[in-house]
């Protein structure tokens, strides 16, 4: 696997791979890489002839008071999953390569960025879609592949494709589990045992939230309630948000229809943990 630090390298290469004929998938990451990583590689080998990752943790996204200076690297180790999931080439940039001096253009998408995380986390997507749209004008592939975990950042890089016609095809895959349920995440490793073992209200909560809907519940705050009680009643779990939404649109649901998102946040301690599930 080749490793390139630099903009122009990772065009020559990526295009000299599309004039042979061939079709290049890519898969951004933040690094720290787990199972959840591994598993948008092996799809990625599946759809196409090539494999680009990227492996940049992108300051835009995080905010002053978020946790940008504690996010666990671990390049070596990156690279080596990389190779073994069948990457062809990891584009590690710099963050002077990326953001030169005097950077000050920005991608903002509107609507589908506002709610849920984007409540919380004013300039997230901002961030998001600005270090997305360059990597894919970087790299160019044919087709990204995007984990479901990041629910809203997959509505988000979609609308912000169409919109700007990026001709790139956006592929999401399933959420990657722990055996007992926890979606993976590289913030998993900052939880205590007791923290851990509480996490494990958020998949419980979202396996009796979809035994009401296929109960035929319609009722949105009866569900949610529900759900929130799940997770409250598990100290030191902290809900920040729990909302059924327009799975296109993010729209909140008056009465559940489908396609919708169930999209939850929730504290466990410090640690800020993100979990969904989509009803099509
Ligand atoms: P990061 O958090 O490293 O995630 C990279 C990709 O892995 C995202 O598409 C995310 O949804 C996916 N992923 C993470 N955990 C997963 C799990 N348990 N199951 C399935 N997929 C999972 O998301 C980002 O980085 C950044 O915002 C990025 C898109 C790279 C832009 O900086």
């Amino acid at each position: 696997m080749k490793v390139i630090h630099d903009i122009d390298e990772m065009r020559r290469w990526s295009r000299k791979r599309r004039l042979g004929g061939l079709r290049l998938a890519f898969v951004p990451t933040m690094g720290a890489l787990h199972e959840g990583h591994l598993s948008l590689m092996r799809e990625g080998t599946k759809l196409a002839d090539s494999l680009a990752v990227s492996i940049y943790v992108n300051p835009a996204q995080f905010a002053p008071t978020e946790d940008l200076g504690r996010y666990p690297r671990s390049l070596e180790d990156d690279l080596r999953k990389s190779e073994e999931a069948g990457a062809d080439v990891a584009f590690v940039p710099t963050d002077a390569t990326i953001y030169p001096d005097g950077f000050q253009t920005f991608v903002t998408v509107e609507d589908v960025a506002k709610p849920l995380c984007g409540a919380s986390r004013p300039e997230h997507f901002r961030g998001v879609a600005t270090v997305v749209a360059k990597l894919f004008n970087i790299v160019e592939p044919d087709v990204a592949v995007f984990g479901e975990k990041d629910f809203q950042q997959l509505v988000v890089i979609r609308r912000m494709v169409r919109d700007l016609d990026m001709g790139v095809e956006i592929v999401g895959c399933q959420i990657v589990r722990e055996p007992d349920g926890l979606a993976v995440s590289s913030r998993n490793r900052y939880l205590s045992a007791e923290e851990r073992e509480s996490a494990t209200s958020l998949y419980r909560s979202l396996n009796a939230a979809a035994e009401m809907i296929e109960g035929g519940e319609t009722d949105v705050r009866k569900i949610i309630e529900r759900v929130t009680n799940m997770i409250e009643s598990t100290k030191p779990m902290r809900i920040d948000y729990a909302k059924l939404v327009n799975a296109d649109t993010l729209a909140e649901l008056d009465r559940f229809e489908r396609p919708a998102l169930l999209a939850l946040a929730a504290f466990a301690g410090n640690t800020r943990l993100i979990d969904n599930r989509c009803f099509r």
